[in-house]
C-alpha cells in the first residue's frame, strides 16, 4: 500500500495495525529462522511504503550497509534519528532495554508529524525484533551450552565400536582413560558383547598402535599346546617340535596381546603367564634363557573368574595381576537404545549396498528381543536377513523364528505360526498404509479388500494410528 495514502487521517491507524499484525506474525512463527523472519519484516515494511529498510544486528548477517554512520550512532547512544530528508533510524531494543541493533528506513521527504508517526511505528517494530533476537540468542546459548555439557559424551566412539547407549559411553571413557598407559586391562562381559573390538580400540588409541595386535584364544587349544602357543618353543622341545617357533608374546612384541577366554588357561600355564607379566620376560618351551618382550596384555573373559578361584581353577595372584583395570561390557539387552544403530551399521556392512533399510516392524521385533548372544547374534541375524531380502528392505519375516514373539502382550509363543503370520500381516499393512499416505480407501483398494475389513485388521493389530486424521 503506497505510504502517501496511509500517512494522514484515519487511514493510517488501520494500515499500521495491519502491518504490525503481519510483522508480529512473522516474528512469532517458530517454524522459520530469524533471518527469514527479518526478511519478512523488511518486505512488510516495504509494502507499507517504506523503502531502503535496513535491519542491522551485530552478529547477524546485515542487510545493506548504507548510512552506516547514522546507525552506528544510534547503536551507541540508543536514541532514534529522524532526519527531514526522509531518513528514520531507531534502536532495536529488547524489553529489558538492551540495545541489540538498529532499524532504519528511507521515506519520501515529509512533514515532521508524519516522520514522527514513522518513528513511533518503527519503535514498536524494533521492540518486536529485539525480543525475537533475544529469544533466538537464548535458544542458541542453550543449545551450545548443552552441546558443551555433552561434548565428552558425543565424541565419536573409539575404534570400530558403534553405539551411544549410556552404559557404552562409560566404556568409551574407560578406553580413552587407559589406552595411553601400558596398564593391563581385564575385559569382562557376556559372549558377543564386543570385548575383542574394545581390545582393538585400546590398542589403536595407544602409543603401540603402529605395533602388532595379536589375539589368542586360551580356551581353543589343548593344554600341551597352549604354553608353546603363548611363549614359543625351541627345536626338539617336545615330540613333533621339528623346528623352533615364536610364540604369541614374541609376535606381539612392541604391540598388544589379547588373551581371550583367560579363565580357560590351564593352571600350569597360569604360573608362567604370571611370571611373564611380572618380569616382562618369557621362556620358550625347552629354552633356559629368558627373552625380554615388550607387550601390553589385555585379558578377556565371559566366565566368573571369582568362582573359578573358589574352585581352585584360577590362581588368585594372577587374577589380581590382571584385574588392575577392569572394563565391564554390558549385555545388549541392557542397552536396547543401541539396537537400531547397530542393526543399521550391520546392514551397511553386510547389505553390499543392495539392502537399504530395515522396516519398522522388523526393528520393533529386534528391539523386543532379549539377545542372549548379544551383538554377535544381532550381527548374524542382520547378515542372514540381508541374504533373504529381495527388495532392499529387511522385513519382519526375514528375521529368525526366535524373534517372532508376535505381540507385546506375550500371549503368543515365540516362533509360533500364529505369531509369524501376525508379523507378516503387520508388515504388509504398514507398508500399504505408508504408500498411500494413510488413505484407507486407497490402501484397501491396493490390497484388494474393503475399507471395513482393512479397518478391522488395523484395529486388531493396533495399527489404527496409521490412518490419516482427515479420513477418520
Ligand atoms: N559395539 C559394537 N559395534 C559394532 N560391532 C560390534 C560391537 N560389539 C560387537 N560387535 C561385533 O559383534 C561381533 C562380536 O564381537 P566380539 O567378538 O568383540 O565379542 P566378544 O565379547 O569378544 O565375544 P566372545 O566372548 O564370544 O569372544 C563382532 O563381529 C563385532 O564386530
Ligand atoms: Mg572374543
Amino acid at each position: 500500500m503506497p505510504r502517501a495514502m496511509t500517512t494522514a487521517g484515519r487511514e493510517r491507524p488501520h494500515a499500521e495495525a495491519r502491518v504490525l499484525y503481519r510483522i508480529t506474525k512473522a516474528l512469532l512463527d517458530g517454524q522459520q529462522t530469524l533471518e527469514r523472519a527479518l526478511g519478512d519484516v523488511v518486505a512488510h515494511l516495504a509494502d507499507f511504503g517504506m523503502s531502503g529498510v535496513e535491519i542491522a544486528v551485530p552478529g547477524l548477517p546485515l542487510t545493506k550497509k548504507r548510512r552506516r554512520g547514522a546507525s552506528q550512532r544510534v547503536l551507541e547512544d540508543g536514541r532514534a534519528v529522524v532526519s527531514p530528508s526522509g531518513f528514520v533510524c531507531v534502536p532495536i531494543k529488547t524489553l529489558r532495554r538492551e540495545i541489540v541493533g538498529t532499524l532504519s528506513v528511507e521515506v519520501p521527504a515529509a512533514p515532521e508529524d508524519d516522520l514522527q508517526w514513522d518513528r513511533r511505528l518503527l519503535t514498536v517494530v524494533a521492540t518486536l525484533i529485539g525480543e525475537a533476537v533475544r529469544a533466538h540468542r537464548d535458544r542458541h546459548e542453550d543449545a551450545s551450552a548443552r552441546a558443551q555439557a555433552e561434548a565428552p559424551e558425543i565424541a565419536a566412539p573409539p575404534g570400530e565400536l558403534v553405539g551411544n547407549a549410556h552404559a557404552m559411553l562409560e566404556v568409551y571413557r574407560l578406553i580413552r582413560q587407559v589406552a595411553p598407559h601400558d596398564t593391563t586391562v581385564l575385559l569382562r562381559g557376556e559372549s558377543g558383547t564386543g570385548k575383542e573390538l574394545v581390545a582393538q580400540a585400546i590398542h589403536h588409541a595407544s602409543a603401540r598402535a603402529e605395533g602388532p595386535f595379536v589375539s589368542v584364544n586360551c580356551g581353543a587349544l589343548p593344554e600341551q599346546l597352549v604354553e608353546s602357543e603363548l611363549f614359543g618353543h625351541v627345536k626338539g622341545a617336545f615330540t613333533g617340535a621339528v623346528g623352533g617357533r615364536r610364540g604369541r608374546f614374541e609376535m606381539a612384541n612392541g604391540g598388544t596381546l589379547l588373551l581371550d577366554e583367560i579363565g580357560e588357561l590351564p593352571p600350569a600355564v597360569q604360573v608362567k603367564l604370571l611370571r611373564a607379566l611380572q618380569q616382562g620376560e618369557i621362556h620358550r618351551v625347552g629354552d633356559e634363557a629368558p627373552k625380554r618382550v615388550d607387550v601390553r596384555v589385555i585379558a578377556a573373559t565371559n566366565a566368573p573368574l571369582e568362582a573359578a578361584i573358589e574352585r581352585g581353577a584360577f590362581r588368585a595372584d594372577l587374577y589380581y595381576r590382571l584385574n588392575i583395570f577392569p572394563i565391564y561390557l554390558p549385555p545388549l539387552r541392557e542397552r536396547k537404545t543401541d539396537i537400531t544403530l547397530l542393526a543399521d551399521h550391520f546392514v551397511g556392512k553386510h547389505g553390499r549396498g543392495r539392502v537399504k533399510r530395515i522396516s519398522t516392524p522388523a526393528i520393533e521385533l529386534m528391539t523386543a528381543y532379549h539377545w542372549p548372544g548379544n551383538v554377535r547374534e544381532l550381527e548374524n541375524c542382520v547378515e542372514r536377513a540381508c541374504l533373504l531380502s529381495d527388495d532392499g528392505v529387511i522385513r519382519a519375516h526375514h528375521l529368525p523364528p526366535t524373534l517372532q514373539t508376535g505381540d507385546s502382550s506375550g500371549t503368543t509363543k515365540a516362533g509360533s505360526l500364529d505369531a509369524m503370520m501376525r508379523n507378516f500381516e503387520r508388515e504388509i499393512l504398514i507398508e500399504a498404509m505408508k504408500n498411500v499416505g494413510g488413505n484407507m480407501t486407497a490402501a484397501a483398494k491396493a490390497l484388494d479388500t474393503t475399507p471395513r475389513i482393512l479397518a478391522y485388521r488395523l484395529n486388531q493389530l493396533g495399527l489404527y494410528d496409521l490412518v490419516a486424521r482427515r479420513r477418520r
